[in-house]
């Protein structure tokens, strides 16, 4: 597959080492190449420089959001949550129709620090408001409860956490659970349409102010039957 991603951060890299390392070929798009390039030193996350990183991934190409859009057979949102649709609009809206996005992107206001709050309200998700502003596209909400090394290693030591998703396209849900399982991920919690893009939000904030309150940063979710 062609993977196009938007966003240089930890997730956007993360899963862009994973999706070139399994075969497939990746740009990763960014606002300005010349910018992110000349970038040397780490971000306020601790993210390295993207130069640094390149240098052990040479086969992930470097784009701006139109070229790694437009790169795309599927598309990964891995961009800032609330700047989301400037970025697609800076990639294109066009470079998006027909195609899988997969919404990784989560409502956080850092302004008054940590831990963020949460910026959107029931019914207006991040991930509603991506697909109605793409409305051809096929939005998958999923991997934003878990923090980036989580998403590409999923197992812990105490079992097997569930892939959480949501979407409108039951063949790109699939599409994007098949790709997740063979990266480990064993059960699959498909939420039903993109309005349950809420509750993954919501779920993303457990998972982060559990992380600031213990700091705790490997912790997963599963959901349990009897
Ligand atoms: N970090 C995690 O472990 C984790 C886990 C789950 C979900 N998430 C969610 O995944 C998304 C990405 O997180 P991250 O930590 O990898 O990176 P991030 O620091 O939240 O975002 C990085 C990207 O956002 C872009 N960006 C920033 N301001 C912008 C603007 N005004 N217009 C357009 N683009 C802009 C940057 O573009 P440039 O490259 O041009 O600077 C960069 O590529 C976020 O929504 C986050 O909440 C993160």
């Amino acid at each position: 597959l062609k993977i196009g991603i938007l966003g240089t951060g930890g997730v956007g890299r993360t899963l862009a080492a994973k999706f070139a390392s399994t075969g497939n070929e990746v740009m990763i798009g960014t606002r300005n190449v010349e910018d992110t390039l000349s970038k040397t030193n780490p971000d306020a996350m601790g993210t390295p420089p993207f130069k640094e990183w390149q240098k052990q991934n040479q086969q992930v190409k470097l784009g701006t959001f139109a070229e790694a859009a437009k790169f795309g057979e599927v598309i990964l949102l891995a961009t800032f949550g609330d700047v989301t649709k400037n970025a697609i609009d800076l990639a294109g809206k066009d470079n998006f129709s027909n195609k899988i996005v997969v919404d990784s992107t989560n409502p956080l206001d850092f302004s008054k620090g940590v831990p963020p709050g949460f910026t959107v309200t029931l019914g207006n998700s991040l991930g509603e408001q991506i697909q109605n502003h793409i409305p051809g596209a096929k939005v998958v909400k999923a991997f934003n409860s878990i923090g980036a090394h989580i998403m590409v290693s999923p197992k812990r030591e105490e079992g097997d956490p569930d892939f959480f998703i949501a979407g409108n396209d039951e063949e790109a849900k699939k599409k994007i659970s098949d790709i997740a399982k063979s990266w480990g991920w064993q059960g699959v919690v498909d939420l039903g349409n993109i309005s349950m893009s809420y509750w993954l939000e919501t779920l993303a904030m457990i998972w982060i102010y559990y992380g600031f309150k213990y700091n705790s940063w490997t912790q997963a979710f599963k959901l349990l039957k009897k």
